[in-house]
């Protein structure tokens, strides 16, 4: 059974397909590029898991009969009541990169000190069948978010996010690390357990 994977983005493709490898999951993803492509959708769902579901539908539109799985991600800051949340990747506004989202949460947390300054990752995968069956799977990835940006590895938020038991950001960790411990590696060893 292939899984076609709901995204555009490279990097969450690709650190898939290596929690895969690295867990030894019996699982086949395969990206959705070999199937026509994912279209654009809004992400405007209250929640991870319905636009998680928003994503997977929208490839499920053009690939009739195949298993589909989305990812959708947030990070909850819990000196911000958990904010930016579902909001992650429209932090700093609409079509706001990586620089102006690390850039407005350094701002939103100046001068809290380490022990103010904990978060969590939290990964939503739906799986979505052939049947038009949804499931969900979920991983969660505390830690804290540094005083300035470290580490060149990884994508989004990983050079502000420092795990717990870590002192170093995500950013600066192996990808083989990450592709372990994460929110994203956790939410697909559940999937994974699921299906086996
Ligand atoms: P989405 O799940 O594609 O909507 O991503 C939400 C936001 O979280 C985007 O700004 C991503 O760059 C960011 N993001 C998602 N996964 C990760 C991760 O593993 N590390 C750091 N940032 C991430």
């Amino acid at each position: 059974m292939t899984i076609y994977l709901a995204s555009n983005n490279a990097h969450k493709v690709g650190e898939i397909m290596s929690s895969v490898a690295l867990l030894g999951l019996k699982l086949r993803f395969e990206d959705a590029r070999s199937i026509g492509g994912m279209p654009e959708v809004d992400e405007d769902g209250l929640t991870l898991r319905d636009n998680a579901l928003i994503k997977a539908r929208a490839l499920a539109a053009r690939a009739a009969g195949r298993w589909i799985c989305a990812d959708d991600t947030g990070l909850f800051v819990d000196a911000l009541g958990g904010a930016p949340g579902v909001h992650t990747a429209r932090y700093a506004g609409m079509g706001a990169g990586s620089a102006a989202n690390n850039a407005k949460l350094l701002s939103a947390l100046a001068g809290l000190p380490a022990a103010e300054r904990g978060a969590e990752f939290r990964c939503c995968l739906c799986l979505f069948g052939p049947a038009g069956d949804a499931s969900y799977f979920e991983g969660v990835f505390r830690g804290r978010i540094a005083e300035s940006l470290c580490g060149s590895g990884g994508f989004g938020y990983d050079p502000l996010f420092i795990p717990e038991g870590y002192e170093v950001t995500v950013a600066e960790l192996p990808s083989d690390l990450k592709n372990r411990i994460s929110h994203r590696a956790l939410a697909v060893a559940a999937l994974g357990r699921a299906l086996e």
